[in-house]
């Protein structure tokens, strides 16, 4: 597997630089409007489902133009393409990377051309899982479900179940339980009653400390409360269908190891979303990531919302320096979606070597975080307005609300638009603590509604966009070893918990674990 040039290698990179020491860092975006009556346009870029609008970030067309022929001459195309042939480029796993094709139709003749077999496991799988979702979904005896699974097998089923309320039945209740903080699973159990209660045991490894914990626990709880057939009342949702046989379940929906952790709301991993909203609601949600799949792999980069996003990314990044950037969804149930863009974006982005392990001298990944709005206006905006660091910001609006309370809606674009508007044009005649300087970035999404269709195109646009930029960054955006050594500690230090024995560690975890075992 080749990768392409890696960003800070290429001849455009050193001619950004430039561009940015001699006009850019000096960009303002309230001069940039007034000279440009075209400014809006030119930088909005509709897709399925989402439309995007960058005009309020600090670029020009001549800084976009150079940001996408730094893409050409890094490959990015040739490495997306690479990607959507199934090439190992999850090069240090020695892995596909395909979950693109977990949302891809059965009769697409490409994908049936290029990865016939996978895409019929994918389908054989998915057509199995949703007959059964239907099933359990007509089951009123069972009155809650379960989902143990921590990390990618908690966050997207757990913010989708969320984000798409509106269209989930009732008669069931949906939990998640992915700490191995006792606490959790504890106030969990305690409203339940085994006979009604369906847990999924959802881990890609199924070896996973947390999550095998919270499963043995939750298994005790059911046969001690009085439950009775696990096979009806457990599933797991895994690539190791194996572990899950030996720890006794006999329901399971596999998946493979192509599709990273972070990226496998898509899979079985995505069952408590299809028995929230359904076979049909499920295979709508694929269908606006697929939409959004075949948009990033044909749309021309000056064109491609996921390219022109990832490449504002590096721009903010590597030139502007800036390293965090902030979420607001102005939208209640899309409330953890920045908790799942976290680890989309950080686990997939947050590298410090190369595609070969070469050391990197620039920064990859910013800091991802974010509340909805209007909530974080009254708590941490002040910072983006006044503070000293410049975050971007992106605002997420839906524009048909799916209540019918009168006045809110409006209120809540109202003040998104207002946030963004204050961001930009900024306040300078007051002065002193009044004065905002404006000039601050943000990008701005709308969806029409919020649909099964249009969440999925959201979180494909957002898996692209990661891509991008770490395909310039050079990095394999698809491992995570940064997560394995505190495995392997919290392993050593576990029985010493009991034991006391501090042998060998240093003074101030000795002195922590001291004071964690005194009573
Ligand atoms: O520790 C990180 C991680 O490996 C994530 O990448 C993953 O989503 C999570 O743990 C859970 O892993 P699993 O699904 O194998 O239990």
């Amino acid at each position: 597997m080749s990768f392409g040039l890696r960003c800070d290698r290429a001849a455009t990179w050193k001619a950004l630089q430039a561009h940015y020491d001699h006009t850019a860092a000096r960009f303002d975006l309230r001069e940039a409007f007034a000279s440009d009556s075209g400014r809006f346009d030119r930088f909005s870029q509709s897709a399925p489902y989402v439309f995007g609008d960058l005009s309020k970030n600090l670029i020009d067309a001549q800084t976009e133009d150079m940001l996408l022929d730094l893409a050409r001459e890094c490959g990015l195309e040739a490495h997306r393409d690479a990607m959507f042939a199934g090439e190992h480029i999850n090069n240090t796993e020695d892995r596909a990377v395909m979950h693109f094709l977990l949302r891809t139709p059965a009769d697409d003749a490409r994908a049936q051309q290029r990865n016939a077999a996978e895409l019929a496991q994918v389908h054989a799988t998915l057509d199995a899982m949703l007959a059964w979702a239907e099933k359990v979904r007509g089951d009123h005896t069972i009155t809650d479900v379960v989902n143990i699974g921590i990390g990618g097998s908690d966050l997207g089923p757990q913010m989708a179940v969320l984000a798409l309320g509106e269209f989930v039945a009732p008669g069931k209740r949906f939990h998640f339980v992915s700490n191995v903080d006792g606490h959790e699973l504890d106030g969990v159990l305690k409203g339940l009653a085994p006979e009604h209660t369906l847990f999924l045991i959802a881990s890609k490894t199924f070896t996973t400390a947390e999550t095998m914990t919270n499963a043995q626990s939750a298994k005790r709880w059911f046969t001690q409360s009085g439950g009775a057939d696990i096979a009806r009342h457990f599933a797991a949702l895994t690539t190791n269908v194996d572990a899950a046989r030996s720890f006794g379940i006999e329901t399971t929906f596999g998946f493979w190891d192509w599709v990273g952790g972070r990226y496998s709301l898509w899979s079985a991993i995505g069952l408590p979303i299809a028995l929230a909203i359904g076979a049909d609601g499920f295979r709508a949600l694929l269908a606006g990531a697929h939409a959004m799949d075949e948009h990033f792999r044909t749309a021309p980069l000056a064109q491609n919302l996921p390219v022109r996003l990832g490449l504002l990314d590096v721009w903010y990044r590597n030139f502007h320096g800036f390293t965090s950037r902030s979420i607001a969804p102005y939208h209640s149930a899309l409330k953890r979606v920045p908790a799942y863009l976290q680890q989309l974006e950080m686990e997939s982005n947050g590298k410090q070597v190369d595609t070969t392990g070469a050391a990197l001298d620039f920064g990859t990944s910013p800091v991802l975080w974010g509340e909805p709005g209007t909530n974080g206006q009254h708590a941490y905006f002040q910072m983006l307005h006044q503070g000293t660091d410049v975050t971007p910001l992106e605002f997420v609006a839906v524009r048909d609300a799916s209540h019918h309370l009168e006045g809110h809606h409006a209120k809540l674009l109202a003040n998104a638009l207002a946030q963004a508007q204050a961001l930009m044009v900024g306040k300078s005649d007051a002065g002193g603590h009044k004065n905002f300087p404006g000039n601050r970035p943000s990008t701005f999404f709308v969806f029409e509604k919020l649909t099964p269709e249009a969440l999925g195109a959201f979180l494909a646009m957002y898996e692209h966009r990661v891509f991008t930029s770490g395909a310039l960054w050079g990095i394999n955006s698809f491992d995570q070893w940064g997560v394995e050594l505190g495995k392997v500690l919290a392993r050593d230090i576990e029985p010493r918990l009991g034991s006391g024995d501090a042998s060998g560690l240093d003074a101030s975890t000795a002195g922590l674990l001291a004071r964690l075992r005194q009573s």
